[in-house]
C-alpha cells in the first residue's frame, strides 16, 4: 500500500486519536488536527515522538474558526507537494435538551463545529484534494438519520452533515474525489463525558425540562452505561480501512445500535417507530 497523506480532525481523543495512531502504523503521513497545535500533539502522541516531521505533523485546527485553516497551505505545499489524499472530518461535540432550553448561540454553536466546520473545511481542501484524486470521510452519527428526544440539535447538525455529504458525493464524482460517511453508533470514547454540551436553560428555574435533562445526562454518565458501549477501535480501524480501499462506500454504518436505528428509520413506518422511541424514552430513559 503506498503511503497516503491524510488529515484527521478531532485527533486530540477518541476515534481521531485512533485512526491517527492507526494510520501511522500502516505506514501514511498523518496531519493531527488539534486545538492547541503541535505543543499538545506532542503530549498526546508522545509514543510517537520518533515519527515527529516525517510521518505525523499537527495543526492548531478550531473548526469553528476558518482562519485556523489557513496553515494548512504553507503545510501542503512545503512538505507534501501540495497534496492531500484524504480528510477525515472528525471533530465533533454533542448539543443535547430540549430546544427550549438551548441558547440560541449553543445551537449556533453546534451547526458551527459539526455542520460548517467541515463544509468549509472541505471548501478550504479540494484545491488539494482534486488533483490527488483523493477522499472525503465525514464521520455523522447514527443519530444523523434517526432523530431521538433531546437530541434535536446535534442530530440536527449531523442530518445536515449527511445531505451535504451525499450531494457532495455526487459533485466530486466527476474529479474522481470520492466522499462517504462513516456512521457510529454508542462508542466509548471520550465523547460522553467531555463532548457533551448541555442545554444553559435546563439550570434555570423556569425550564420545564429541568428533571428530563438531568436524568439523560445521569444516563451518559452511568459507568453501566459507559461499560455497554462499544470499542472505538472498530471505528478507527474502519476509517483506516477507508482510507486505503480503492472504492468506497457513501455510508459506512458501524455498531450494532446503528444497523438496529438504520433498519428502523429506512424500513419501519413512522408511526411504529415513534411510538417505539416514545415508549422506550419513557420507560428507559426517563422512567416514568
Ligand atoms: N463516541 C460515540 O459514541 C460517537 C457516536 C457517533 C458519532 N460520534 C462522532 O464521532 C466524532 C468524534 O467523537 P469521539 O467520540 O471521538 O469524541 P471525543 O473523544 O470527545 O473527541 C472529540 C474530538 O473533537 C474535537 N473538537 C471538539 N470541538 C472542536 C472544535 N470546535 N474544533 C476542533 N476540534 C474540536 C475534540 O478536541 P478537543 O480535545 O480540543 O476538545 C476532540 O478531539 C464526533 O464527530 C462525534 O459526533 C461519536
Amino acid at each position: 500500500m503506498q503511503s497516503k497523506v491524510i488529515l484527521v480532525s478531532g485527533a486530540s481523543s477518541g476515534f481521531g486519536r485512533l485512526a491517527v495512531s492507526e494510520l501511522l502504523k500502516r505506514g501514511h503521513r498523518v496531519i493531527a488536527g488539534v486545538r492547541g497545535g503541535e505543543v499538545r500533539a506532542k503530549a498526546i502522541f508522545s509514543d510517537h515522538a520518533a515519527l515527529w516531521d516525517k510521518q505525523l505533523f499537527a495543526v492548531d485546527l478550531h473548526l469553528e474558526n476558518s482562519k485556523t485553516f489557513e496553515t494548512l497551505t504553507p503545510l501542503l505545499n512545503e512538505r507534501f507537494e501540495g497534496h492531500l489524499d484524504v480528510l477525515v472530518n472528525n471533530a465533533g461535540y454533542g448539543l443535547f435538551g430540549s430546544l427550549e432550553d438551548q441558547l440560541p448561540e449553543q445551537l449556533r454553536h453546534q451547526f458551527d463545529v459539526n455542520f460548517f466546520g467541515p463544509a468549509f473545511l472541505t471548501r478550504y481542501l479540494l484545491p488539494f484534494l482534486r488533483p490527488a484524486k483523493g477522499r472525503v470521510l465525514n464521520v455523522s452519527s447514527i443519530v444523523g438519520l434517526y432523530a431521538v428526544p433531546f437530541y434535536g440539535s446535534y442530530s440536527a447538525s449531523k442530518h445536515a452533515l449527511e445531505a451535504m455529504t451525499e450531494s457532495l458525493r455526487f459533485e466530486l464524482a466527476p474529479f474522481d474525489v470520492q466522499v462517504g460517511l462513516i456512521q457510529p453508533g454508542g462508542f466509548k470514547t471520550d465523547f460522553a463525558g467531555r463532548s457533551c454540551v448541555y442545554a444553559k436553560g435546563a439550570d434555570l428555574p423556569s425550564s420545564l425540562y429541568t428533571r428530563r435533562t438531568h436524568m439523560l445526562k445521569r444516563l451518559f454518565e452511568t459507568p453501566s452505561m459507559r461499560l455497554a458501549l462499544a470499542n472505538p477501535a472498530r471505528v478507527s480501524n474502519l476509517i483506516a480501512k477507508r482510507c486505503e480501499q480503492a472504492r468506497i462506500p457513501m455510508r459506512s454504518i458501524i455498531g450494532l445500535d446503528a444497523w438496529l436505528l438504520h433498519f428502523a428509520a429506512r424500513l419501519i413506518p413512522d408511526w411504529v417507530r415513534v411510538a417505539l422511541t416514545s415508549l422506550a424514552f419513557k420507560k428507559v430513559v426517563f422512567r416514568e
